[in-house]
């Protein structure tokens, strides 16, 4: 049996991969292991109240019940859903979109595998394209999407050193490494693994040179804005005809529904659903069916302010502040968490690598992710690619607490070798 150049780069181990096996089996083979790898997002009760109810309300009528589970959607994704995405938004920013600027996925995470796809590889006139990543580290989840290699390529972040131990990347204009071979530029917002989040000026800045060179700026917006806005500082959302918005309801506490939404001008969404159609015929009626309700009250909007924020902006100091306390005297620093519901944890001149960390902590029952997998696109040259880490503060605050001791300790051992 001889598997195609698909198979081959599809069937081979990646990070991505890796990371979400570690979410799924290592609670079989360490019950007690704590998870401070992947990206589940917290519990959140009174959300999940809120779905519960939504659900419910569609099981006891028999219509709905029937477009929930017999109906196929087209392609583009549930109308009823995707009108009252465009009007919220619309209402909420003054976007001029209606239900033909709006398509479905199942997952973001299947949108920017054919989204990446059509904006690079090879192209019909035999030349190439490739996807620019102006600011790494980025989101490991799209390092193994290109059908093709070298799809990615990347700038370098400028390091701002702040006080208090923190650290924050900036996008280096100055060295934006873009070329004729560039097909779109693509960067997460808050940044996952970062915490960051990418200022309103280096957006502006990012949307003129997208416009300017004619390619689409991609923004993925999975913790938000403008849901579930996890979000700890001041940033706008944005979005006009050049701009493919990604959003999902994952991060909101529904990763199981696997729904993902793709803001961006008609031919680009027209597009996406001829493809979406053949990869996955339709998308699957639970996201839809819970969400579409939130979005025409408005409730969205209370849930992310009041219930969501919160919750991801206490537990974001509170890390940060158990931390401090267990790593003093060592050489470290955290990337201000500004979104998102990582700690990025930078320590310089660590004598062992990112992966090894990792190993030793996963022996040590706490599962973390090595951050050199969200430095692709890079050249390989830069040691500070082995010397991150990224923690996930979303497992309850006892367990978090015990992750951090284990964590610092390791670290502690690993410097004084
Ligand atoms: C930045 C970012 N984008 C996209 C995704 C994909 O999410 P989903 O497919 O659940 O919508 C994730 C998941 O962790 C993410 O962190």
């Amino acid at each position: 049996m001889k598997l195609s150049a698909f198979g081959e780069k599809f069937a081979r181990d990646s990070g991505i991969v890796e990371l979400m096996d570690d979410l799924g089996s290592a609670l079989i083979e360490n019950p007690d292991m704590i998870m401070m790898g992947g990206g589940n997002p917290g519990r959140l009760p009174e959300a999940e109240a809120v779905f519960q109810q939504r659900l419910e309300a569609v099981m006891g009528d028999p219509q709905k019940r029937h477009r929930l589970f017999g109906r196929y959607q087209s392609p583009k994704g549930d109308h009823e859903f995707r009108s009252e995405m465009a009007a919220f938004l619309k209402k909420q920013f003054g976007w001029n979109l209606t239900a033909s600027n709006v398509a479905i996925s199942n997952g973001s995470q299947s949108a920017f595998f054919i989204l990446l796809n059509m904006f690079a590889g090879e192209m019909p006139d035999g030349g190439r394209q490739s996807i620019h990543l102006p600011l790494t580290p980025e989101y490991l989840g799209y390092a193994d999407s290109g059908l093709s290699e070298d799809f990615f390529t990347a700038t370098r972040p400028e390091i701002e050193l702040l006080d208090h131990k923190l650290f924050k990347y900036h996008v280096d204009f100055s060295r934006l490494a873009l070329d004729e071979q560039t097909g779109a530029l693509c960067v997460s917002r808050p940044t996952n693994p970062t915490g960051n989040v990418l200022t309103n000026e280096e957006i502006a800045h990012l949307d003129e040179i997208a416009r300017e060179r004619d390619i689409p700026l991609i923004l993925d917006g999975a913790y938000g804005p403008p849901f579930p806005n996890i979000l700890f500082t001041e940033a706008s959302p944005h979005w006009n005809e050049n701009t493919i918005l990604v959003l999902s309801l994952s991060k909101l506490g529904l990763p199981g529904v696997r729904t993902g939404i793709i803001v961006a001008r008609e031919a680009i969404i027209h597009a996406f659903a001829n493809a979406n159609g053949i990869a996955n015929l339709a998308c699957g009626n639970i996201g839809p069916a819970i969400a579409t309700g939130l979005f025409r009250s408005g409730e969205i909007q209370s849930l992310t302010r009041d219930c969501v924020t919160p919750f991801y902006h206490e537990r974001a100091q509170n890390t940060v502040e158990g931390f401090r306390q267990a790593l003093g005297g060592l050489p470290y620093r955290i990337h201000k968490p500004e979104g998102a519901f990582f700690l990025w944890m930078w320590f310089e001149g660590l004598p062992i690598t990112s992966q090894e960390l990792y190993q030793r902590l996963k022996k040590r029952g706490v599962l973390i992710v090595p951050g050199h997998h969200c430095f692709f696109g890079l050249d390989n040259d830069w040691p500070h690619r082995h010397e991150c880490i990224r923690v996930s503060y979303v497992q309850d605050p006892d367990s978090v607490q015990r992750g951090i001791a284990i964590i610092a300790e390791e670290v502690r051992k690993a410097y004084s070798r």
